[in-house]
């Protein structure tokens, strides 16, 4: 697998209403090429609400977010470059249930446009790379909790994302298996690069990042290198 080099991603000042509700409010925030950030913060803090303008989901009312010093919604083709760029991991894994692992990995690469073939060997080698590669013509319903999450890892990576974006990825799992997906999560950043974002109310994953940041009211609210460091 190549190594993409990390995406540099910088929210300046950044705020999002949902009608009355001020979910972000005046946000600044810079993750450099390669670093893992970890964020915490209480529900309805706007955790979410960030990750989602910070991977283009969301437009933000005020303010701006770039990446590689590109203003993501001033691009012509925003969505493009937001596949080109970001890999999703959601507290649900959201596999497509009639789906072999295999072809779920895949499913970013059809939108890629690469062909059968190609698209198969990437998606067996991710597997591999998440520790499933025997279970690749598995169903969903045919894992467990962890080994789904795991593919959902494999298909976030499959578009070599310079960012990834990871919004309580061990929200459904027991402590052990969750401890397992936050180690494939900084052992990929560590071997391949991309700059890693994740959400966990865990304390020990603040503590394997480089930072850890916590929202409050949509406000950062503390900003702090890990304990020990
Ligand atoms: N699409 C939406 N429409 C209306 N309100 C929304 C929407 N999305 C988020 N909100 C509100 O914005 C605030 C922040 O939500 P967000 O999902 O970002 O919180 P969070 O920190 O991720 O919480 P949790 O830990 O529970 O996932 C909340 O008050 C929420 O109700
Ligand atoms: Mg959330």
């Amino acid at each position: 697998m190549n190594a993409p080099s990390g995406a540099d991603v910088v929210v300046d000042d950044v705020s999002k209403s949902f009608g009355r509700i001020a979910a972000l409010r005046g946000v600044s925030l810079r993750l450099k090429p390669g670093e893992a950030v970890a964020m915490a913060g209480r529900s309805g803090s706007g955790k979410s609400t960030l990750l989602a303008l910070i991977g283009g989901l969301e437009r933000p009312d005020t303010g701006r977010v770039l990446i590689d010093g590109q203003p993501i919604w001033a691009q012509p083709r925003p969505a493009r470059a937001r596949r080109e760029v970001v890999g999703f991991v959601f507290q649900r894994h959201l596999l497509l249930g009639a789906l072999s692992a295999r072809a779920n990995v895949e499913v970013p690469l059809i939108g890629a446009g690469a062909h059968r073939a190609a698209r198969h060997e990437r998606a067996m080698s991710l597997l591999e790379e998440v520790g499933l590669a025997d279970r690749a013509e598995h169903l969903p319903s045919e894992l467990s909790g962890g080994e789904r999450q795991r593919v959902a890892v494999a298909r976030a990576l499959a578009n070599e994302p310079r960012l990834l974006l990871a919004d309580e990825p061990t929200g459904a799992l027991d402590s052990v298996t969750s401890e397992r997906v936050f180690d494939l999560l900084f052992r990929l950043r560590d071997r391949l690069g991309m700059t890693l974002f994740v959400v966990s109310y865990d304390r020990s994953v603040g503590d394997r990042a480089d930072r850890a940041i916590t929202l409050t009211d949509g406000q950062i609210d503390s900003e702090h290198p890990p304990a020990g460091r």
